[in-house]
């Protein structure tokens, strides 16, 4: 069997690998080059400038202290920010505050403290190069006390202790931090309403038109049923939509697509008989998986589709979930005519919009 050989310079031949004997391997087996790079070592240690003059150490350590307060003014700048500029009133120009000046606050906040800590490492905190070698697992007790040792030596290096201005700044910053998190959650809960009910109902009632959805704020004509063509498919708001208070909020619970189809197309249970229009089905444009909008319509198969997860509902057979994750048909919004011809609502739906998790709220 051959042994491994060290390449000796001179084209062609080899010489044995340390350790392996002086017979010289058979032609070619693996060599090891003589010239492979040699560990270059570390470079020698250079003081920074704050190791060499005090004053420039104590200005450093004033900028991370200021850095870290930077951070604390910040997150509660982000929380007044969310006090000061309500969403609640739902127009826009008061939401693009809210969302600039909170963002301003969270980011203020974020770069301080993470500038602060960087530039407290690089500028005050030893910096000498020291070489850890690995130990067996589990540690003796005179590694233990080594280790406390280093901790302690860490603890002094840094200043940690002894730089109480730039400890406490540090710690009053990592709790300021997570506070504009926490303030956020706070307009999951409304304060006047109790958010279930606010879920489970829409903006429609009986006899409420049913309007062009424009987009953003915009709401459309009224919809006359002869508008509506068999294949056509009208995204729908209702027509006093821009009386809401929370306008966004409303338009997302009560968004509805409206199709026509040939009436004998429909399967409708008796109870539903009437809740279309000559072959004219409004149902809720929210997917019951996540709330994804279901705007997609396959005019030849009838299907509607979520583009979310896929989804898609059967809008001959009262939007039955037909493939998908979603778990329950999308509501029927039932619907009539008035005596001009247009399109109104009779009611509100009759279950819950949106994701399944609120059916189990009933
Ligand atoms: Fe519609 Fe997931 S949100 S399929």
């Amino acid at each position: 069997m051959a042994e491994a050989a060290k390449y000796n310079g001179s084209e062609g031949a080899v010489v044995p690998a340390e350790g392996h004997g002086a017979v010289a391997p058979a032609a070619g087996t693996a060599v090891i080059a003589t010239d492979a790079v040699q560990n270059p070592g570390l470079p020698p240690h250079r003081k920074r400038v704050t190791d060499l003059d005090p004053k420039v150490e104590k200005r450093a350590e004033r900028t991370v202290y200021t850095l870290f307060y930077v951070s604390i003014a910040g997150s509660l700048g982000a929380v007044l920010a969310y006090m000061f500029f309500p969403i609640e009133s739902g127009d826009l120009w008061d939401i693009r505050l809210h969302t600039m000046f909170v963002g301003v606050g969270m980011t203020l906040s974020l770069l301080a403290v993470g500038i602060g800590a960087v530039h407290w490492g690089k500028a005050i905190m030893a910096d000498h190069e020291s070489i850890d070698e690995r130990h067996p697992v589990p540690s003796d007790s005179a590694t233990r006390a080594e280790a406390v040792e280093v901790f302690t030596l860490a603890n002094e290096e840094s200043g940690f202790s002894r730089r109480s201005l730039v400890r406490n700044s540090l710690i009053g910053a990592l709790i300021a931090f997570p506070l504009p998190g926490i303030t956020l959650l706070r307009g999951l809960a409304p304060q006047d309403q109790d958010p279930v009910t606010l879920l489970k109902h829409t903006m429609w009632e009986e006899g409420i038109r049913l309007a062009r959805d424009t987009g953003g704020y915009g709401v459309g004509g009224a919809i006359r049923a002869a508008d509506v063509t068999i294949g056509s498919v009208f995204h729908v708001v209702p027509e006093n939509l821009s009386q809401a208070t929370n306008l966004l909020d409303e338009k997302a619970k009560a968004v509805v697509l409206l199709m026509r189809l040939e009436p004998e197309k429909l399967k409708e249970r008796d109870e539903r008989k009437g809740w279309s229009y000559d072959g004219i089905v409004a149902y809720s444009k929210v997917c019951t998986h996540v709330g994804c909008p279901v705007a997609l319509y396959e005019q030849h198969t009838h299907h509607l589709l979520c583009p979310c997860h896929q989804s898609q509902f059967d809008v001959t057979d009262e939007a039955k979930v037909i493939f998908g994750p979603a778990k329950r048909p999308l509501p029927q919004l039932p619907i009539t005519v008035d005596d001009e011809g247009y399109l109104v609502a009779q009611s509100d739906f009759q279950e819950p919009v949106g994701p399944s998790f609120w059916e189990r709220l009933k």
